[in-house]
C-alpha cells in the first residue's frame, strides 16, 4: 500500500544526560490488517496532557532548534532534579499526540474497514502528531458526512472528560461541582454541559477576564481565586450549589485544600449540631491535572469527612463500559458544534512544532491560545 506522502511523527527522546530531543521521524509503512486502516490526519490539537510527554518539563530557556523543514530538531535540557520522574522513558523515542482526525485513505479488507474509505473519523490513544496514523476500525469514531476534520480535532480528551465528571457526580452521589482552571477549554465545555443539564457548577478561575468570559457564556457561579475575599465568595457558592465534589485542574499549592475548606464551611451551614470531628457531609476532591507543579499543600480544617483521588480518562471509561462509554461518545458527535466545539488560536505544520518562538507559544496552557497541529499542510 502506497501513501500518498512519506510517513513521519512527531516524536519526543529524553536522553539520560536530560537532553530533550524533538523530531520528526520517518516510517515504512507495514502492511494492515483485516480490521486496520490508515487515517491521513489532518487535524490534532495540543492539549496539556500532550505537552506533559512532548516536553516532559524541559527548561524551555534552554531551548534551539537546528535544521529546517522536515529535517529540524529542537533541544532542550530537562533539570537534573526532574529527570527521575522520567526514569522510565529515558532513552525511548515516543510519538506525541493523543487525538485527532483526518481521512480514512487506505483499509484493510474487512467490510467494515473498507466502508470507512474516504469517510473522515476522530482517533484517540496517541501517535497522532504524524502525516498517518494506523488504527483499528473499532477504535474510530465516524463523523457525520461532510464534518471537517477540524471539528472533529477534539472529539476525545476534553469532552468525554467534561462529561465524566458530571457522570462521576451522579454516581458518587453529589448535587453539584466545583472546578478549577474553569475557563480552560474543557471547563467552557462542562459549564455548556451544566447548563443545559441542569447541574449546579461553581466555576473557580484566576483573572477577572476569565470571570468575564464565563459569565458571558451564562455561567451562574464564577469565583476569582486572587481576590480577597476569596474563601468567602467561594463557601457562598458552594453554599448555595451543595456542590461537594471538587475537580482540580492545577493540582499544586493550596486550591485543592481551599476548596474541601469552603465545601466544609458550607456544610455546617446547615449543622444541626456542633462536632469536633467536624460536618459529616462527605466531600470529595478529585485532582485531574497538573497544571501547578508545586507540592499540593492540605491545610486541614475539613473534618474528617472526606476524600481526595487522582482522575483520569481511560481507567474511568474501563469502570463506565461499553455502553455507557458509547452513550457519551453518540453525544459528543451529536453537539460537536455546539456543546463540545472547541477554538484553536493558531494552525501550525509538523515542523513548525518544532521552532522554539512557536513551542513557547503553544507551551503557555493560556486561556484560549489552544493550537492545532496539520500534518498534512506544508
Ligand atoms: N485527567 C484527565 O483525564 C484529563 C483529561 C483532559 C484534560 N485534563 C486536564 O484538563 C485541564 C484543562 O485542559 P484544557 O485542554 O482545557 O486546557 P487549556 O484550554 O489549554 O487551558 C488551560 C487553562 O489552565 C489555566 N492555567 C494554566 N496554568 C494554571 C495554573 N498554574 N493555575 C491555575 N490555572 C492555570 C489557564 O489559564 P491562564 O490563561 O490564566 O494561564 C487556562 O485557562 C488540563 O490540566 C488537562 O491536563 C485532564
Amino acid at each position: 500500500m502506497a501513501l500518498s506522502e512519506p510517513q513521519l511523527q512527531l516524536c519526543s527522546t529524553l536522553a539520560d544526560d536530560g537532553t530533550l530531543t524533538l523530531s520528526l521521524e520517518s516510517k515504512t509503512p507495514t502492511p494492515l490488517a483485516d480490521d486496520e486502516v490508515w487515517v491521513a490526519v489532518q487535524a490534532a490539537p495540543i492539549n496539556p496532557s500532550d505537552l506533559g510527554l512532548l516536553l516532559a518539563g524541559a527548561d524551555l530557556s534552554t531551548a534551539k532548534s537546528e535544521g529546517e523543514g522536515l529535517a529540524r530538531k529542537l533541544t532542550a535540557t530537562v533539570p537534573a532534579a526532574a529527570l527521575p520522574l522520567f526514569a522510565g522513558r529515558l532513552g525511548h523515542t515516543l510519538p506525541v499526540g493523543n487525538e485527532g482526525a483526518g481521512e480514512v485513505v487506505a483499509a484493510g479488507a474487512s467490510a467494515e474497514a473498507q466502508a470507512l474509505l474516504g469517510r473522515t473519523v476522530a482517533l484517540f490513544g496517541g501517535a497522532t502528531y504524524a502525516r498517518y496514523r494506523r488504527a483499528k476500525v473499532a477504535d474510530l469514531l465516524l463523523l457525520p458526512e461532510g464534518t471537517a476534520a477540524e471539528a472533529g480535532a477534539s472529539c476525545f480528551v476534553n469532552p468525554l472528560t467534561a462529561l465524566g465528571m458530571t457522570e462521576t457526580m451522579r454516581r458518587e452521589g453529589h448535587r453539584g461541582i466545583v472546578h478549577t482552571a474553569a475557563a480552560s477549554n474543557l471547563g467552557q465545555m462542562l459549564n455548556r454541559i451544566c447548563l443545559a443539564d441542569g447541574i449546579p457548577l461553581v466555576n473557580v478561575v484566576r483573572k477577572g477576564a476569565q470571570v468575564e468570559l464565563l459569565k458571558a457564556q451564562g455561567a451562574t457561579h464564577v469565583v476569582n481565586s486572587t481576590d480577597p475575599d476569596f474563601e468567602a465568595q467561594l463557601t457562598d457558592a458552594l453554599a448555595e450549589t451543595g456542590a461537594t465534589v471538587a475537580f482540580d485542574a492545577t493540582g499544586g499549592g493550596e486550591l485543592g485544600s481551599q476548596l474541601l475548606n469552603a465545601m466544609e464551611r458550607a456544610a455546617l451551614r446547615s449543622a444541626d449540631a456542633y462536632s469536633r470531628y467536624g460536618s459529616t457531609t462527605y466531600k470529595q476532591l478529585y485532582i485531574y491535572g497538573g497544571l501547578d507543579r508545586s507540592p499540593t499543600v492540605l491545610k486541614r480544617a475539613f473534618g474528617f469527612s472526606w476524600g481526595i483521588g487522582g482522575w483520569l480518562l481511560p481507567p474511568f471509561l474501563e469502570r463506565l463500559g461499553q455502553e455507557g462509554a458509547d452513550r457519551l461518545r453518540a453525544r459528543v458527535v451529536s453537539e460537536l458544534h455546539s456543546t463540545f466545539a472547541s477554538h484553536y488560536a493558531a494552525r501550525i505544520t509538523l515542523s513548525e512544532a518544532l521552532d522554539v518562538d512557536t513551542l513557547k507559544r503553544y507551551a503557555q496552557q493560556a486561556t484560549g491560545e489552544k493550537f492545532l497541529i496539520t500534518p498534512h499542510l506544508a
